[in-house]
């Protein structure tokens, strides 16, 4: 098989390596030319992945995948699998802007040759791939959707730094825009992946297939956030019950905290809303999770008793999570801002970023001066390893993810608050 893959991000381009292993020939196209240049001398353009380098290497050095800028000649050339999976970027309240995907589709389309098979791989809202996609690369190409080319929607499920592996375990879902379609891509992603290939019958359920899984979790870890509450008012520990409740096979409640960030589980069910603005879970969901950084500063405010007001607070971690250097939909956005309403003075620290990064994101990057409370909003190993001298002046700890030792901080008479812990 001749594959083009188009977009060599930290999802395109492990894929590209993945197909171009298992023997094909593969073109993987980028518009950043350093990126290019990077794969082409057989070089990961960005760290983390595991196995990535020294698969790279071995396929570019054995000619199979060659990186290019020019995704249009890189189709055009004829290849049986067209993958694209460039970022689809969302505005603050998470509505999608389609400029990267429709510049994509041009370029795409402008080359497509006949009976090709074009595999959209990027997270979408549902009737995308029908009524965008699919009929942009037809009026582009001149040929017949469905008959002269094909095009499918196979959504991309892989986590980061281990995307080898889930391409080897989690079944590969397609939906099509016809069964002849359907069938071919089916046909071709087998000829690479170790696991599975689910046909779901159409594009519209593989669409709603991610939007699915990715909403569910937000509804499960809103719902734990409502019992978190719940358990504060009435001094119960939510860790132990949902220990407890899960301990029995039809329950499967997440943990609560401070916040739901990143790329993906903040943004998916605002995609699912979009197609849906009725449904009244996912967006009861997503208010109470959004409301949750809010709760802690009550939680804090609570357990301060000289108030907020000119109060220094630490924001323990950036990131939107433990042991990744990224803050879309970060929860220290909401937490440093509901602060400063509440005339507090948020000063951050996280050991992925240097003071200027963090000036950069908008944070006041904390110096080891005293502060008076501290929230812990990313779970980064090296907060487990803190205490007490190391935060001077500290008068009360929230711990927003569960995961400090209480003792240490309680033995030197901070006051220590879990959410959901009482
Ligand atoms: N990163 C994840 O953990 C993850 C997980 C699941 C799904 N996804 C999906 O994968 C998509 C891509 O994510 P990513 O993390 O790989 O993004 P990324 O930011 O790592 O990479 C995107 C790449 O696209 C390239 N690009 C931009 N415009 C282009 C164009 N017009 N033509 C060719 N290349 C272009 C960029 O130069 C960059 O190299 C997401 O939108 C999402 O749907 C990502």
């Amino acid at each position: 098989m001749r594959a083009v893959v188009v977009a060599l991000g930290k999802i395109g381009l492990p894929l590209a390596v993945k197909i171009a292993m298992a023997g094909h020939e593969v073109v993987g196209c980028d518009v950043d030319p350093r990126v290019v240049e990077l794969v082409n001398a057989g070089l990961e353009p960005f760290p983390g992945e595991a196995g990535l380098q020294e698969a790279l290497g071995e396929v570019v050095a054995s000619g199979r995948l060659r990186a290019t800028t020019e995704t249009t000649a890189a189709v055009s050339a004829g290849a049986e699998l067209v993958v694209a999976v460039p970022p689809l970027i969302v505005d603050a309240d998470a509505n999608p802007d389609f400029r990267i995907i429709d510049a994509v589709v041009a370029d795409i389309g402008r080359g497509l040759q006949p009976q090709t098979v074009v595999s959209i791989e990027t997270t979408i809202p549902v009737g995308t791939t029908r009524s965008r996609i699919s009929p942009a690369l037809a009026e582009l190409c001149g040929l017949r959707a469905e008959e002269g080319f094909f095009c499918v929607h196979s959504p991309e499920r892989v986590y980061s730094g281990r995307i080898f592996a889930d391409l080897e375990t989690y079944p590969k879902l397609i939906g099509g825009l016809s069964e002849a379609g359907e069938r071919r891509a089916a046909e071709l992603y087998e000829g690479f992946l170790g696991a599975e290939v689910w046909r779901l019958g159409s594009a519209e359920a593989a669409e709603l297939t991610k939007l699915a899984e990715t909403t569910y979790r937000d509804v499960n870890i809103a719902l734990v956030n409502e019992f978190a509450r719940f358990a504060d008012r009435h001094g119960i520990d939510l860790g132990l019950v949902i220990e407890a409740a899960n301990s029995q096979p039809f329950s499967h409640l997440h943990q609560p905290g401070v916040a739901v960030g990143g790329h993906c589980i903040p943004v998916y069910p605002r995609f699912y809303l979009s197609g849906d603005p009725s449904a009244r879970l996912p967006a009861a969901a997503r208010a109470v999770n959004e409301a949750m950084p809010a709760y802690v500063v009550d939680v804090l405010a609570e357990a301060l008793d000289e108030g907020l007001a000119r109060a220094r607070v630490l924001i323990l971690g950036v990131s939107y999570r433990g042991g990744v250097k990224e803050t879309a939909f970060s929860g220290a956005f909401p937490l440093a801002a509901e602060l400063r309403a509440r005339g507090a003075i948020p000063v951050a620290t996280d050991p992925l970023y240097d003071a200027g990064e963090l000036r950069a994101l908008g944070f006041e990057p904390w110096g080891g001066e005293p502060v008076a409370a501290a929230v812990l909003q990313a779970d980064h190993h090296q907060f487990t390893e803190l205490a007490p001298r190391d935060l001077p002046g500290l008068r009360v700890l929230v711990d927003g993810r569960g995961t400090l030792d209480p003792q240490t901080w309680r033995a030197e008479g901070v006051v220590f608050r879990r959410i959901g812990r009482g």
